[in-house]
């Protein structure tokens, strides 16, 4: 079959897979192939069990993967062979050096860029598609022209805005695609390229052009902005517990106003996830980088926020249990930083976790999808914490439950077996808001939910 374009995406990742998945179940015209360094990433994509967990995702991969869809880990090849190059590679928080834990470690990054120099034989269109501080594109020209001009790239930005766990729908039905480039006619022409692949299946009016510098910046501002209501609804559900207010019905309330929207006020025990808080201090060193002080302490509150929200939790838990949860057995539902996910990268259950064994609790953890992961985030814990597939095992003669993700199946579990197979007082911690909290106060729990007046039965 001869193929239009090749498209290659460097970074088998989160972002890598799923939206090179997706472009090519979209677009049978275009050969599309993903490469990364790590090889056993490489070889789960090819293999029945994907490296990552995302619903919909196998469906996607089955119906392309060998026809237009192609997983390696030959990446000079795949330079070589390719009209349109995404570069997907992660972007964590520096921990060394100047910016260490605020500015973004590009490393991965500008060795892809000095890769795809180093290898190309023919013009390439370059796509940032990894979240980069702005101005990143303005280094990665001057990298990839630094050889005497002999080949011709064109950088274009095109940020990623899907969310773990809908990923799929994301991709399928985009609020907006946006492709920042220059507005030279060459440029013009490469960033038309990238529209033409997205129109397959995304409407015309959703695809959004901007210069570089402002699809740039525009990513790290929408996750700061999202990251900002959950502090905003977070900050008030501290208020709401001392004032019987209830952050639910204030939410709802709020929310109700069109100019502020329904979304993403879920009061929680935290935001976590590897993107919210890497991209904020991304911004909050870009803005002290360039002198805005002010500017840079609003955004930080966001941060300091959720570090404050996710303490209160343990310190709720320590003084409703009288003090001393040593010796205690607490079980722990949910370990993924969200439901649908078993990613748990900066998942507030790793620092709920490690704040319980310090106080010298026993733990049980249990989660649907992120056990794995979750026995790499704790390794140095050891024996201190059992990790149980079944939730009734887990919650077994523990002295609280505390809920963590909101997987549907924690809502629906029999909770009378569950109190009655527990030390009394029983407690519930609802770290999320999903159980009936009435119900179980009135089964003998001890319930204490986010934002809301505890039930207690002292
Ligand atoms: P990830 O860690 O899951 O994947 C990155 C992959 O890049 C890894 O598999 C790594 O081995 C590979 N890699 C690193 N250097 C490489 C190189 N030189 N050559 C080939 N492969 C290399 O990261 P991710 O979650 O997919 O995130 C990637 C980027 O997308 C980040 O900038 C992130 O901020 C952004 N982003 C992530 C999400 C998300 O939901 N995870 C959403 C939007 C944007
Ligand atoms: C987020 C953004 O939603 C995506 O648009 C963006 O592309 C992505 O970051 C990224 O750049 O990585 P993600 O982190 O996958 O996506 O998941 P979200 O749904 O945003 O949830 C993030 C965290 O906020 C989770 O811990 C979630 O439980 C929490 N959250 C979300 C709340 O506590 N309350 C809410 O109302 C919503």
């Amino acid at each position: 079959m001869h193929f239009k374009k090749n498209i290659l995406c460097i970074g088998a990742g989160y972002v890598g897979g799923p939206t090179m998945a997706m472009i090519a179940f979209k677009c049978p015209q275009y050969r599309v192939t993903v490469v990364d360094i790590n090889p056993e990433r490489i070889s789960q994509w090819n293999s029945d069990r994907l490296p990552i967990f995302e619903p919909g995702l196998d469906e996607v991969v089955q119906a392309c993967r060998g026809r237009n869809l192609f997983f390696d880990t030959d990446v000079e090849k795949g330079i070589r062979e390719a009209d349109i190059i995404f570069v997907s590679v992660n972007t964590p928080t520096k921990t060394f050096g100047a910016g260490s834990g605020m500015a973004a470690d590009l490393q991965y990054w500008e060795k892809t860029a000095r890769q795809i120099r180093n290898c190309a034989e023919s013009p390439k269109i370059v796509v940032e598609k990894s979240t980069l501080p702005v101005k990143t594109s303005l280094a990665m020209e001057r990298i990839l022209t630094s050889d005497g001009d002999q080949i011709y790239f064109d950088v274009l930005s095109n940020p990623e805005f899907l969310a773990e766990g809908t990923a799929i729908h994301d991709l399928e039905e985009p609020d907006r695609v946006l492709i920042g480039s220059h507005k030279t006619e060459r440029a013009l022409e490469a960033r038309e390229a990238l529209v033409e692949i997205y129109a397959n299946w995304v409407p015309r009016e959703r695809i959004i052009t901007t210069n570089l510098w402002s699809s740039e910046l525009s990513k790290l501002v929408a996750n700061a902005f999202l990251a900002q209501r959950i502090s905003s609804i977070n900050a008030i559900s501290a208020l709401c517990e001392k004032t019987e207010a209830d952050v639910s019905e204030v939410a709802r309330a709020i929310g109700m106003d069109s100019r502020v929207g329904d979304k993403f006020l879920r009061a929680s025990v935290g935001f976590g996830g590897s993107c919210f808080k890497k991209d904020i201090l991304n911004l909050v060193y870009l803005c002290r980088f360039y002198g805005l002080i002010e500017v840079a302490d609003y955004w930080e509150g966001v941060v300091r926020i959720n570090d404050y929200q996710k303490d209160r939790f343990v310190l709720n838990m320590l003084n409703a249990m009288f003090n001393t949860l040593a010796g205690k057995k607490i079980c722990l539902f949910g370990f993924a930083f969200k439901a649908n996910t078993g990613d748990t990268r900066e998942s507030p259950g790793i620092f709920i976790a490690r704040e319980l064994a310090e106080e010298r609790a026993e733990l049980a953890i249990t989660d649907p999808k992120a056990l794995d992961n979750a026995r790499i985030d704790l390794a140095d814990l050891g024996e201190q914490i059992a990790y149980v597939e079944d939730p009734y095992d887990a919650a077994e003669g523990s002295h609280a439950v505390a809920i963590l993700t909101e997987w549907d199946l924690y809502r629906d579990l029999d909770y009378e077996r569950i109190h009655g197979s527990m030390e009394k007082p029983a407690f519930l911690f609802d770290g999320r808001n999903v159980v009936d909290h009435r119900r179980l106060f009135e089964m003998g729990f001890n319930v204490f939910p986010i934002g809301k007046a505890p039930l207690t039965h002292f």
